[in-house]
């Protein structure tokens, strides 16, 4: 093939611009890590976590190795474990569920909404009965606010108080995003983020971090995050892990902290665009009242009848990457598939899992960019 002729593939997540953008102030900020070595628990970690509790309007920010353990932490600390359940969507990334079983707990997968993806407060009330029904003890509830969508916080939170159970809300995806004018980081007891190159707020590497009000938590998950260690050092009072954020990551998150509203807003633009562009060809992104999204991913649905890997395989052709998140849903996966799943099924994300298709989504998606790819949905959907 003439190499002229070959279209330019576009980036699926572009980390590359972003680097540009950011590239002397990234550089520096490593600069400085090296300057003073203190690689781990130093000066930029403390700065970071005062920085994104400005940010989310939490209390306290307790910063991590990873989105899983930000999530297995706070399990950890509440002491959930053995013979406790924790409801989990299924139509999630496996660390939701993960974690949950890592705790030595049953996580207990419930059906999402169709039209936004995220828990469905039905299936969740069917879940708990199921997981009485199995000899099982609810503890919490992990919603996720899948696709940077934030969940419906009120609704979850409405059953969780009916139920006693405490939430622990899955943000790997949402960070950034708001419920009814709140930014996610301030629902239920603790939210949990990843700070994964990929996500929409990301590292060089890996991080995550844990939000909460709770002083006693928080206290609680920094010893967890270092073996469990007691006010001796040499004296750890509970089981932990090594479980930090280190210093050099912590530097890069200031500066990319710094411009995270400006590709918040960049994000939304392309969404809106996408939705104008294809929203009488395909299922767009539903966001519904009071919610907003950071678009981790653009998933959209595709109409019956056409077929996803010809779909997917008519963009790549044209150098447009997609991706299906997710091709399977946890209870539908090897590793899960013997957990409960709540009375009644999860036919929802069984169908999700048979038709969703992401495309490529981030801040430095220029227009004429954005109307190649909406061109060729076009045609790929009309042939
Ligand atoms: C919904 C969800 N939860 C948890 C995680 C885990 O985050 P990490 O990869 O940082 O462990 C991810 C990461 O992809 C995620 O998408």
């Amino acid at each position: 093939m003439n190499q002229h002729l070959r279209p330019q593939s576009i980036a699926f997540i572009d980390v590359v611009s972003q680097r540009q953008r950011l590239g002397k102030a990234i550089d520096e900020a490593m600069a400085r890590v090296l300057g003073h070595c203190q690689f781990i628990n130093g000066p930029e970690v403390t700065q970071l976590e005062a920085e994104l509790a400005a940010f989310s309007g939490a209390k306290h920010v307790v910063t991590c190795a990873s989105g899983t353990d930000a999530l297995l932490m706070v399990l950890m600390a509440k002491g959930v474990g053995r013979g406790d359940a924790v409801l989990c969507p299924s139509f999630t990334f496996c660390a939701t569920g993960e974690a949950v079983a890592l705790a030595g707990a049953t996580p207990v997968f419930v059906d999402v909404d169709e039209a936004t993806f995220n828990m469905d407060a039905a299936s969740l009330k069917r879940g708990i009965a199921t997981a009485r029904k199995r000899g099982l003890k609810p503890r919490a509830i992990v919603p996720v606010d899948l696709f940077g969508q934030a969940a419906d916080h009120d609704a979850v939170t409405a059953v969780a108080e009916a139920e006693g159970l405490f939430v622990l809300d899955d943000a790997a995806q949402g960070f950034g995003a708001s419920y009814k004018g709140r930014k996610l980081g301030t629902f239920g007891l603790a939210t949990a983020t990843s700070f994964f190159p990929a996500k929409p707020l990301g590292c060089f590497g890996d991080g995550g971090a844990i939000f909460t009000d709770d002083a006693q938590l928080a206290e609680t998950l920094k010893s967890i995050r270092v073996h469990g260690q007691g006010t001796d050092k040499y004296d750890n009072v509970r089981l932990g892990l090594t479980g930090r954020l280190d210093t050099m990551q912590a530097a890069i998150l200031i500066e990319k902290l710094r411009i995270f509203e400006d590709e918040i807003a960049a994000r939304n633009e392309v969404a809106e665009r996408y939705a104008r562009g294809l929203g009488n060809v395909v299922t767009v992104p539903h966001l519904a009242k009071g919610c907003s999204s950071v678009w981790a991913q653009y998933t959209i649905r595709l109409p019956k009848g056409i077929d996803r890997d010809g779909f997917a395989a008519t963009l790549k052709a044209q150098g447009i990457p997609t991706a299906i998140y997710y091709v399977k849903s946890m209870h539908q996966q090897t590793a899960y598939r013997d957990y409960p799943v709540a009375e009644g099924g999860l036919p929802v994300s069984e169908k999700l899992s048979d038709d969703v298709i992401s495309l490529p989504m981030h801040a430095y998606l220029d227009e004429p960019t954005q109307d190649r790819i909406i061109r060729a949905v076009r045609g790929a959907v009309s042939t």
